[in-house]
């Protein structure tokens, strides 16, 4: 009879064991108090192949359903503020919690790590003590030859190499031609 019951206690509890993971917030990751902030997670086949993503202080009160019927197979989703706005900056600790549906936002499958709100992070222009950017340096020209040996002469062939174009630069020759003939008929 005890081991009926244990068995029973076990295939409960293997029933509601859930095998997701959230990977994002991440520990030492803050969630931003501006726009929406990303929850990503792990599943394995067996897990609901959907669950409602809560915002917890860890007070079930405090609850804040941010995102339901989030498809488990796509790994990861934003979640926008709550309509009262997400936490000020600091605020915290807070948890993302996977739980099952909105009837059941207690029934948790998986828990992120603590995080805290911080307002984003500015770009700010660089400060005078902060590191200074050095100019790359000067690419080092391989032409000190250390061989000694000379550079490759030109090509000393003694062949004339007809100019490219040598169709256009007679033509020119015969415009210059014909100028001259035309300036010798204007003098004369
Ligand atoms: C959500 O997942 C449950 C359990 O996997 C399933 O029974 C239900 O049909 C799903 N609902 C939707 C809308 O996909
Ligand atoms: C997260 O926020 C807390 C509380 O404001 C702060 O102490 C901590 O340094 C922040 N962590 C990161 C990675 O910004």
């Amino acid at each position: 009879m005890l081991a009926t019951r244990t068995l029973l206690a076990l295939a409960a509890f293997a029933a509601s064991v859930s095998a997701f993971t959230v990977t994002a917030p991440r520990t030492g990751q803050n969630f931003t108090t501006d726009g929406s902030n990303v929850v990503s997670w792990t599943t394995v086949a067996s897990d609901r192949k959907n669950f409602t993503i809560v915002l917890s202080n860890g007070n079930p009160a405090d609850n804040q359903q941010l995102k339901a019927l989030v498809d488990a197979t796509s790994g990861t989703t934003t979640v926008d503020p709550p309509s009262t706005g997400w936490p000020a900056p600091g605020a915290g600790p807070f948890q993302i919690n996977l739980v099952q549906d909105t009837q059941n936002l207690n029934a948790i499958l998986a828990q992120s790590s603590q995080f805290f709100f911080a307002a984003p992070k500015v770009s700010a222009a660089p400060s005078p003590s902060g590191p200074v950017t050095q100019p790359p340096p000067p690419t080092q020209q391989p032409n000190n030859n250390p061989s000694g040996s000379s550079p490759p002469a030109p090509s000393d062939s003694g062949l004339v190499t007809p100019p490219a174009n040598g169709a256009a630069s007679m033509g020119a020759n015969a415009g210059l031609v014909a100028a001259l003939v035309l300036l010798g008929a204007v003098l004369a």
